[in-house]
């Protein structure tokens, strides 16, 4: 499994904080928004990852985040000249993807919730195995902002982008699982009457085909937006609650590594060994102690 991390599009929403730099770079409480979606790539086992993003910002993640081996993982960059929509990400990530299964997740998700590792590790495991997709749905107060999932209990019935008037209250959220069909798929897709190559389209086809699976994130999980202003405070109000709290942190990306066992203790300690009086790194520190 492949995975792909869609950070692209212009921020215009939140101006003139996005002006110049990119949305997902902005701090979420005490790291960047990118370390949240990275977070759960990590955590499904996935360790070769494309960052799509924009060609001028593409510099400052490489900078971020360089090859990934600070964090045991491969780390490939490609960019998004326009923001052609969600699964134009299958056809500029077409040769990284090769003939692999891929999961894609966009760049300004922040997903929390017990057991979340299993979930991933299973639904990545499943679709290698047997092959089709799986979405994560999430219920949420404004359907008409999402793509919204219709179901009942013997499964999916429709997927709709932003209706007008929702079937549920299930949004469809940005982490998607697929198998190698994806990239043809994409390739083969017209624009939406919004001109973008959806990825609502895609999931029909799997729908169509039987092949496409539901994973409901429910009560006792998170699944964040950062699209505004208002929301990317209380998101960062939320993770800031949650580590202070508990005395964790979300999405430290090197406290995963450890216990992914994708990088050694030793690895780690001498990585961060520069930094000091930093509460993200003193708590790396205790952690592999
Ligand atoms: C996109 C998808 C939508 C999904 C949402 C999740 O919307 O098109 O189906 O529910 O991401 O964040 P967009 O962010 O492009 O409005």
């Amino acid at each position: 499994m492949k995975g792909i991390i869609l950070a692209g599009g212009s921020g215009t929403r939140l101006y003139p904080t996005t002006l110049v730099t990119s949305k997902q770079l902005l701090p979420v409480f005490d790291k960047p928004m990118i370390y949240y979606p990275l977070s759960v790539l990590m955590l499904a086992g996935i360790k070769n990852i494309l960052i799509i993003t924009t060609e001028k910002d593409m510099p400052d993640f490489q900078k971020l985040l360089g090859n990934g081996e600070r964090f045991g993982i491969n780390l490939s960059y490609k960019p998004q000249t326009k923001p052609n929509g969600l699964a134009e990400a299958f056809i500029i990530g077409s040769d990284f993807i090769g003939d692999d299964c891929v999961t894609l997740i966009l760049g300004d998700n922040i997903f929390f919730g017990p057991r979340f590792s299993g979930t991933l590790k299973y639904r990545t495991k499943f679709i290698e195995k047997h092959g089709g997709a799986c979405i994560f749905s999430y219920p949420v107060k404004q359907p008409e902002r999402f793509g919204i999932v219709e179901f009942d209990e013997n499964g999916i019935i429709s997927i709709e982008e932003k209706p007008a008037v929702p079937k549920s209250n299930y949004a469809v959220t940005g982490l998607y699982m697929y198998d190698n069909s994806v990239v043809g798929y994409a390739k083969a897709l017209e624009p939406s009457a919004r001109g973008e190559l959806e990825i609502t389209d895609i999931n029909n086809i799997y729908l169509k085909n039987k092949k496409l699976s539901m994973e409901k994130l429910g009560r006792g999980f998170s699944w964040l937006d950062t699209g505004t202003h208002h929301s990317l405070l209380q998101a960062g109000q939320y993770v800031q609650t949650i580590e202070e709290n508990q005395g964790i942190k979300m999405a430290c990306l090197e406290e995963i590594a450890f216990r992914m066992k994708f990088l050694s203790r030793n690895k780690i300690l001498n990585n961060i060994k520069d930094v000091k009086n930093n509460d993200y790194y003193d708590y790396i520190r205790n952690l592999v102690k």
